[in-house]
């Protein structure tokens, strides 16, 4: 396992993190067993994991319940990230949450404390100060956002300095390559990459993109009559499959499983901290930590970008990987 340095801050995380929404048992994911996950949890650990993300979101609170019972007793060698929601970031909301989250978690401090997705109602400088204020209460070490783009980000720049902004970033979702890439590097900021196996379609377990369950298969890459979606765009299932041949290719070349290489090959993008990869069984967590390891070539690299350059360019550079009106801009 390899460590990074989150934002300015003197927190090192592991560059694998464990993304912990699987563990919800929700509608996107279905039915999660609580020992399976916990189970998941240690094996990630013992791979070197230190680095746990999760949100009040996820399963109203459940991902939160069971990261706590699972981290008891080496609560002071992890890193906990979690998130409040974009309806609770007026400041006595956002302290309430902060602390269910901390009475879920079981813990007296988060590591790092994110807004999950931008207000439209709240003014950032009132979040904000409310989360300076748990900071200053010893409550969180470190304040970060989620979902923050060229608009919003350079707006709660002018009133607060996060350590890391939580963003959709993988091989077959580059928006943030348009702008806040560069943004977050020039600003110290962090990017931790979530959704880094696009929920699973990067794992080379599914031929075609229509092959993703179909719960999970709701992002802006699926035609806008796909059961779940939520966009009026076309969609780019040619593009997506034709991408996915190619680094089905590549990583035969390589001699590395298409995980490893999707994971692998965000560690080597500018500004990436951590990848937040989601996790539900034992060997997964085995799996995926093993990637923190791998160096690729110039050359791969080279093919990889190439191969995803269609779908970048289809989906162009609204960061929001599921609406047309991106939540976060
Ligand atoms: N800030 C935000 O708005 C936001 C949004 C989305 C996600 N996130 C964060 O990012 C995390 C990860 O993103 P994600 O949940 O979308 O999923 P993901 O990491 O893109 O995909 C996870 C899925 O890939 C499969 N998988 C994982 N490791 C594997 C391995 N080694 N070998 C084979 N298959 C493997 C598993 O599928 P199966 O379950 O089918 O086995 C797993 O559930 C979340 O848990 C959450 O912490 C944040």
């Amino acid at each position: 396992m390899n460590y990074r340095t989150l934002g300015p801050t003197d927190i090192q995380v592991s560059t694998i993190c464990m993304g912990c929404w699987g563990l919800a048992s929700d509608f996107h994911w279905g039915p999660q067993d609580d020992a399976a996950s916990i189970a998941t949890v240690h094996a990630a650990l013992d791979a070197g994991v230190n680095f746990f993300d999760t949100a009040e979101a996820y399963g109203d609170g459940h991902s939160d319940e069971v990261l706590g019972r699972a981290l008891q007793g080496v609560r002071r060698q992890v890193i906990i990230a979690s998130k409040v929601s974009a309806h609770h970031l007026a400041p006595d909301d956002l302290t309430r949450s902060c602390e269910a989250s901390l009475r879920r978690l079981n813990t007296d401090y988060l590591d790092l404390l994110q807004i999950h997705w931008p207000s439209r109602e709240i003014p950032f400088a009132e979040s904000w100060a409310a989360m300076e204020r748990l900071q200053r209460e010893g409550k969180v070490r470190a304040l970060g956002v989620s979902n923050f783009g060229v608009i919003d980000l350079p707006e709660l720049l002018a009133v607060g300095r996060p350590a890391s902004d939580q963003l959709p970033y993988s091989l077959l979702f580059r928006a943030i390559e348009y702008g806040v890439q560069r943004l977050c590097e020039e600003n110290e900021i962090s990017i931790l990459a979530y959704s880094p196996l696009m929920h699973g379609l990067l794992t080379g377990r599914y031929q075609r993109a229509e092959d993703l369950p179909i719960t999970r298969a709701r992002t802006r890459h699926y035609p806008p009559d796909w059961p779940h979606t939520r966009h009026r765009e076309d969609g780019c299932l040619a593009e997506t499959n034709a991408a996915l041949a190619e680094i089905r290719r590549i990583s035969h070349e390589a001699g590395l499983s298409m995980t490893h290489l999707a994971l692998a090959w965000l560690l080597h993008q500018p500004g990436v901290a951590s990848a937040i990869a989601g996790m539900r069984r034992p060997e997964q967590a085995r799996n995926s930590a093993l990637a923190a390891d791998i160096t690729l070539s110039p050359d791969i690299l080279r093919q990889l970008d190439q191969a995803t350059r269609p779908v970048k360019e289809k989906l162009g550079p609204n960061i929001d990987m599921w609406q047309t009106e991106p939540r976060g801009r």
